[in-house]
């Protein structure tokens, strides 16, 4: 029996395949967005404790009151937002599997959803396993801007959503507000549902400010918005996310929820729940922006060259036109294999496999991982 191919994304993600390649020439991996540096100790000696004082079978479909009230706080001391905890927050097993679920919660076969490209891989094959068609609008090159007139041009009929991602993988940039504006008087007169990836919501360098969809108050009554835990407490292994949504979207998005996975892990909710509560929480921006910074001082010594640098996320996206005319796909496997750093190359993010001649660093790393990485491409 052949089974059905669901999706036009065929083979290994780039991700398993550039950390595989890694591990294989015992490269530095800068490619995957994860952090090499341990979490917080608090945090960890938390999921201990949630062992230990029972917290050890299914939480509530929802997710665990004590948790969706702490984000709920957290949002309104952050944000000055009132978000209810019962009725429009569901926690997930992280980002990803929280846009699977709004969009399966929303799309039927035949709809269309735009997608600004360069995106992060899941979004596409997630909107044609339900039935539904991508439909890319590339953002404009070098400042990865949304090219409006192109989004308008790409709506029709049958267009359902648009994903939006900020701060952005893999390019670092941030929507302004104007963004979210000009966004709503483009949508205003459709049923145009939005998906807001800010899963980097809490990496935002330079004083800028992060602009959630949450505070459009048109916007919001008609989005889905992703968040990812470990992206904001370093520890992405833990896979932990909510969605935020009005309340008529939540009861649809927890209609596929529960059959999904239903609950989601109790004793890591217990943690993080008792975790937000603190009064303070650690820098995590000023952090990622020394972070950056260093990686961006000693990237200076290397024939690459940056645009800008990035706004927000933990990447950064360089050229190699200097080094290299080579495909993106072939300059970074040479890079991985000849000169031991692995990086992931743009036109991974492009449904057309577009090559701009630009590879994306992962910056989350330790002083010394980035160092180490970079006096090997300073040969260069
Ligand atoms: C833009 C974006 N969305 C979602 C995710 C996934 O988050 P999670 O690990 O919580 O599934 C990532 C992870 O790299 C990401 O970069």
């Amino acid at each position: 029996m052949i089974l059905p191919q669901k999706h036009s994304a065929t083979g290994t993600t780039i991700f398993t395949v550039m950390s595989a390649l890694a591990q294989q020439c015992n490269a530095i991996n800068l490619s995957q967005g994860f952090p090499d540096f341990p979490i917080d100790e608090k945090l960890g000696a938390l999921l201990f404790e949630a062992t230990q004082q029972g917290f050890n079978q299914y939480a509530p479909m929802p997710g665990l009151p004590q948790l969706r009230q702490a984000i709920s706080n957290d949002f309104a001391k952050r944000y000055g937002l009132s978000i209810n905890p019962d009725t429009e927050i569901t926690i997930t097993p992280g980002a990803t599997y929280a846009i699977y679920t709004a969009f399966t919660a929303l799309l039927e076969a035949g709809d269309e959803v735009i997608v600004l490209e360069p995106a992060y891989d899941s979004y596409i094959p997630n909107i044609e396993t339900n039935g539904a068609k991508a439909i890319p609008v590339p953002l404009q090159a070098p400042d990865f801007s949304v090219d409006w007139e192109r989004v308008k041009n790409a709506i029709s009929k049958k267009t359902k959503a648009i994903i939006v991602n900020t701060p952005h993988n893999p390019t670092g940039a941030i929507w302004t507000k104007e963004d979210w504006d000009i966004l709503a008087d483009i949508i205003r007169n459709t049923n145009i549902v939005v998906l807001s990836d800010e899963v980097y919501e809490q990496l935002v360098f330079d004083g800028k400010q992060h602009i959630s969809v949450l505070q459009h108050e048109e916007l919001r009554k008609r989005s889905f918005v992703l968040y990812s835990f470990g992206k904001v407490f370093h520890n992405t292994g833990w896979k932990m996310g909510y969605c935020i949504a009005p309340p008529d979207y939540t009861i649809a998005f927890r209609r596929i929820h529960q059959f999904l996975c239903f609950a989601v892990n109790t004793p890591a909710q217990y943690a993080l729940a008792q975790y937000l509560s603190q009064p303070a929480l650690p820098d995590v921006s000023g952090m990622m922006q020394q972070k950056r910074d260093y990686f961006l001082s000693l990237l200076k010594d290397t024939p690459f060259t940056i645009h800008e640098p990035a706004a927000g996320s933990y990447f950064q996206t360089v050229s190699y036109a200097n080094i290299s005319s080579q495909p993106d796909m072939e300059f970074t496997q040479w890079l991985t294999k000849e000169h031991g750093v692995a990086t992931i190359p743009i036109s991974a993010f492009y449904s057309n496999k577009k090559d701009d001649k630009l590879i994306r660093f992962c910056f989350a790393k330790k002083e010394s991982t980035l160092q180490d990485a970079m006096d090997r491409l300073r040969k260069l």
